[in-house]
């Protein structure tokens, strides 16, 4: 009830303020601006200050990004000095990623509950700076305002598959820092699959001999094209690479949750080392798309044992507290055949293969559990039923999700009615000029925009929808430019159902769109233009 008058008072506020105030264009939307008099002059002589050491780095991370709009690069102070401040400091009586940001002509005061909220408050003063077109000698001129926000949902993702294609270390950190305009706090990074291995594994080396090369790749549409293009393709992230990206990550307020798959999407493991199959192999990494009927042995104890040695390693890396075990799209042929699979069923005393999963996924989640982990699943994790603690991806539509949040689960809705960005933008897309794209049906962020995540659920059952995220497979996208077409701006209309679902206005996000590809220009940022072109 608290958390409804709470939105309530944001909502009317938020209302009553936009009305005033149609000059303002932060996206996701705010929960309330206010327009006041006056402006602040952002210039050489602008100082960041802060009154706390944990937010030195914030301020470090915006100098750098007010550089070009102060003249400068700003100095930055522990006390409040210089004639045009910008003052960040902490109440511990607000929420964690919550905050408040007032510009009067004398200073820019930001309050937030953390250094992430206060972080938050820099993205939208940010997105303020870019906008501001008039300037005076002495500086850039921002407008007097007073916004108060702070997030819906606490879960806001994006994923990345870098398995069907893979990209640099520079992409990678890119692709984080576009989450991170956009208030994004999760980074789900697809790591393992059918088609590629691409995370380092010391106690398995051959995995990035073997696991993260395939021998060519199809050249086409999946089931209309036969043609490959006879070129080696793979790569692998080392160790390093992946400390690396966490801590860029954690910079920037964003937690890497790592996807490792099983049982199924796992030939390029298997590849590697056939004996983690059911049939002894042999097998080859992938070199088209879609499902393999090839999966890891659940009957074979060795098989436990490769998990356990890579998600030790992976644990290490990722201080993450979910660990993403796949659990979608795996066919039970194999297992149906299998001696060894058999024998787990008859002694186990489960029904038959959907337990088999069941017993799969519940393993894995003891040992990370007992590593101190929680576990996400896509949502075929509840084929055969899973226990209260594992998170619910839901991606074959918001069904999966709803039975999950029926059960007591928490759930993270990703339906591909709504968050599939490897789909097709526009209703035609040829007419369009659209890529090569997945999807049958298309997905304009118009869509992503509509996606509401407690349809079908009660009150008490939305409490466990921790979330929204926007899914980007690469099966057709191998370039790090084609990535940002798919995912801007589709990211920003999943932003603004994750921050300001109980603010949504779709025709006022399109009009706030044009602050932010100010800022996408400002960045290059090769964004779709449907949206901008009145294709929504
Ligand atoms: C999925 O798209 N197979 C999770
Ligand atoms: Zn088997």
């Amino acid at each position: 009830m608290k958390r409804l008058l709470t939105s309530l008072f944001f909502v009317v506020g938020a209302l009553a303020c936009y009305a005033a105030n149609p000059t303002i264009a932060i996206v996701p939307r705010p929960a309330s601006v206010e327009v006041l008099q006056g402006e602040f002059v952002l210039s050489p002589k602008t100082v960041i200050c802060f009154d706390d050491k944990s937010l030195a780095p914030t301020a470090q991370f915006y100098a750098a990004e007010l550089s070009d709009m102060c003249g400068r690069r700003p100095k930055i102070a522990s006390r409040p000095i210089g004639k045009s401040p910008i003052l960040l400091s902490l109440d511990d009586s607000f929420e964690e990623e919550q905050y408040t940001l007032h510009i009067t002509p004398k200073a820019i005061t930001v309050e937030g509950g953390s250094p992430k909220a206060v972080f938050y408050a820099l993205q939208s003063l940010l997105q303020i700076a870019t906008d501001a077109e008039s300037s005076s000698a002495a500086g850039r001129l921002l407008p007097a305002v007073k916004i108060a926000d702070k997030p819906y949902f606490g879960y806001r993702g994006a994923m990345l598959d870098v398995c069907r294609h893979i990209f640099t270390v520079e992409e990678v950190k890119r692709y984080i820092d576009i989450l991170a305009l956009h208030k994004i706090n999760r980074f789900h990074w697809h790591l393992t699959d059918d088609q590629g291995w691409r995370i380092e594994i010391k106690r398995y080396p051959e995995l990035a001999k073997i696991g993260a090369m395939r021998k060519e790749t199809l050249v086409g549409k999946y089931r209309q094209s036969e043609i490959y293009d006879g070129t080696p393709y793979g790569g692998i992230f080392t160790q390093d690479e992946v400390r690396e990206v966490v801590r860029y990550a954690a910079e920037r307020y964003i937690e890497v949750i790592p996807e490792i798959e099983m049982p199924g999407h796992a030939v390029a493991a298997l590849s590697t080392y056939p004996h983690l199959g059911c049939s002894g192999g042999p097998y080859n990494v992938r070199t088209t798309w879609g499902i393999s009927k090839e999966v890891f042995c659940a009957g074979k104890e060795t098989t436990f044992e490769f998990i356990e040695n890579v998600l030790a390693e992976v644990i290490a890396l990722f201080p993450s507290k979910y660990i993403h075990i796949g659990g979608d799209e795996c066919p039970k042929g194999a297992w149906k055949a299998c001696k060894a699979c058999q024998k787990r069923i008859a002694e186990e005393g489960l029904k038959d293969e959907h337990e088999l999963q069941s017993y799969f996924v519940r393993r894995v989640e003891k040992w990370l559990n007992e590593h101190g982990r929680q576990i996400i699943g896509w949502d075929e994790i509840l084929q055969g039923g899973i226990t209260q603690s594992a998170t619910v991806m839901s991606w074959r539509g918001k069904k999966g999700g709803i039975a999950a949040a029926k059960l007591g689960n928490d759930v993270i809705m990703t339906p591909n009615t709504h968050c599939y960005i490897d789909y097709y933008q526009t209703e035609s897309p040829a007419e369009n000029g659209e890529p090569l794209a997945n999807g049958r049906r298309p997905l304009p962020a118009s869509r992503v925009y509509a996606l509401d995540p407690y349809e079908g659920l009660t009150e008490a059952e939305c409490a466990h929808i921790k979330g929204v995220q926007v899914n980007l497979w690469t099966e057709y996208i191998a370039t790090f430019d084609h990535v940002q077409h798919m995912l801007l701006p589709r990211l920003a209309a999943l932003s603004e159902v994750g921050w300001s679902y109980d603010r949504k206005d779709f025709d006022d996000f399109c009009r706030r769109m044009n602050t932010l590809r100010k800022v996408y220009d400002a960045k290059s940022y090769n964004y779709a233009p449907y949206l901008f072109n009145g294709i929504k």
